[in-house]
């Protein structure tokens, strides 16, 4: 009798662990290889990522800018894979040279020199989503401390406003 309760036991565990590594193997994404991403998600991604890492900056906390740049440019090259056609490839070969240097800046510890690449990313943002009909869609420099405050949520501002900034 106890043999067989020992037996059932050990059935019991054998078909426990079972089931807890096909959920394992679930929850990796081996069997989700035919989800696509949504190219506004993917956007809302990066634009978490694109705020992080200026208040990474900011903060002085270098190797989560690091992290959060190596973040963004592969979310971005993602977009491009999936939607080549509204994300060229073409286009993010202009940000790899901004991209280059922001992690130049970041290993400098540069803060300036990140101000200005920054800058430069961002007006690159804006230049897709302005050939993409997207002009509404207006990145800017984080403006207070929230992460989505480099969206500007009002009317786009006129070309003497954004020259004032
Ligand atoms: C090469 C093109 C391209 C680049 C570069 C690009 N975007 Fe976009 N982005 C788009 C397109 C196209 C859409 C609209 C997607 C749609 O209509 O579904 C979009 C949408 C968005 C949205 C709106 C998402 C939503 O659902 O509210 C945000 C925010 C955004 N982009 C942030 C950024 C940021 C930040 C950067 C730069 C770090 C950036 N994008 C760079 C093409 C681009």
């Amino acid at each position: 009798m106890r043999a067989l309760i020992n037996f059932l036991g050990i059935m019991l565990v054998v078909l426990l662990i079972g089931s807890a590594i096909s959920v394992a193997q679930e929850n990796s994404g081996q069997r989700l290889t035919g989800y696509v991403p949504r190219l506004s998600d993917l956007m809302v991604v990066i634009q978490i990522r694109h705020s992080k890492l200026f208040y990474a900056v900011k903060r002085g906390n270098w190797p989560l800018a690091d992290f959060e740049l190596e973040q963004l440019t592969s979310t971005l090259k993602e977009a491009g894979t999936y939607y080549p056609k509204t994300v060229p490839s073409s286009d993010l070969t202009g940000s790899t040279e901004i991209k280059n240097a922001i992690a130049e800046a970041i290993k400098a510890k540069d803060e300036a020199k990140f101000d200005q690449s920054f800058a430069q990313l961002t007006a690159e943002c804006n230049r897709c989503h302005e050939a993409a009909d997207r002009a509404f869609i207006f990145i800017r420099r984080p403006a207070f401390p929230s992460t989505f405050s480099n969206q500007l949520y009002g009317p786009r501002p006129t070309e003497q406003q954004k020259r004032g900034h």
